[in-house]
């Protein structure tokens, strides 16, 4: 497994927060399977072939979409994530299911990364834009290596969803938490999307998260 965290920089704040939810993410995972968004996420990405294709899954947490493409027929992916914690899981799960060989690990921020990573069919940001501050670099970094298929979840904007992340950005700020979540400009996330090239060709959401998945024109 690659590194690259700095310590005491944001990208291990991040890390070092989900390493501690990582077990809760496996088993929920174990014992529950997909959630409702990744299966919705599923749905939009199967509308191109997925067979014999390269996955790129940012912030891949214990690896639920990535290892489901891969049992699917996709060829290989690449799970990147700034938690070790969520990478030991997503190996695990990986060799329990027999497709080890197939995936490759990297432990850090994709945007300080994205130079080093090649290039993958499809590539998936399941519930991650919402956990970093440069939106505008995550998203233009990950359609850059993007050659068809660019899968997206961030939370849905109504009452519920904006008042829980705008609670926990005013909390975190008074009580200086190291983890922080943001409320980002949704339609702003979606134009910029567009503008590199990628069309929508499935929408679908929870009452919590929104999902898009793009295609490139
Ligand atoms: C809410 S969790 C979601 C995990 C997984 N995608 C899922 O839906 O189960 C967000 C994950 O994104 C990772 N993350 C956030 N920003 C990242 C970045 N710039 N590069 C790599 N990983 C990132 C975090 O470490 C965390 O594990």
């Amino acid at each position: 497994m690659d590194s690259c965290c700095v310590p005491g920089g944001s990208c291990c704040e991040t890390g070092s927060f989900f390493s501690r939810w990582s077990r809760i993410y496996a088993k929920r995972f174990r014992s529950g399977g997909l959630e409702p968004v990744q299966k919705y996420l599923l749905q939009g990405i199967r509308l191109q072939p997925v067979h014999g294709t390269s996955v790129l899954d940012i912030g891949c947490g214990v690896g639920a979409l990535h290892l489901t493409l891969l049992k699917e027929g996709a060829d290989r992916s690449v799970g990147i994530d700034m938690s070790e914690g969520m990478l030991r899981e997503a190996k695990r799960f990986a060799e329990d299911s027999g497709v080890a060989a197939h995936t490759h690990y990297v432990v850090g921020d994709f945007v300080q990364l994205s130079s080093r990573m090649t290039e993958s069919d499809i590539t998936i940001l399941d519930k991650v834009v919402c956990c970093y501050a440069d939106v505008e670099n995550l998203v233009s970094a990950a359609t850059a290596k993007t050659k068809h298929t660019f899968a997206l979840s961030h939370p849905k904007e109504n009452l519920l969803m904006k008042s829980l992340f705008k609670g926990h950005m005013v909390l975190a700020k008074i009580l200086r938490w190291s983890f922080h979540l943001f409320w980002h400009n949704w339609d702003e996330v979606a134009s910029l999307i567009r503008s590199h090239g990628f069309e929508l060709m499935y929408e679908n959401s929870t009452i919590s998260w929104q999902v898009l998945v793009y295609k490139r024109k």
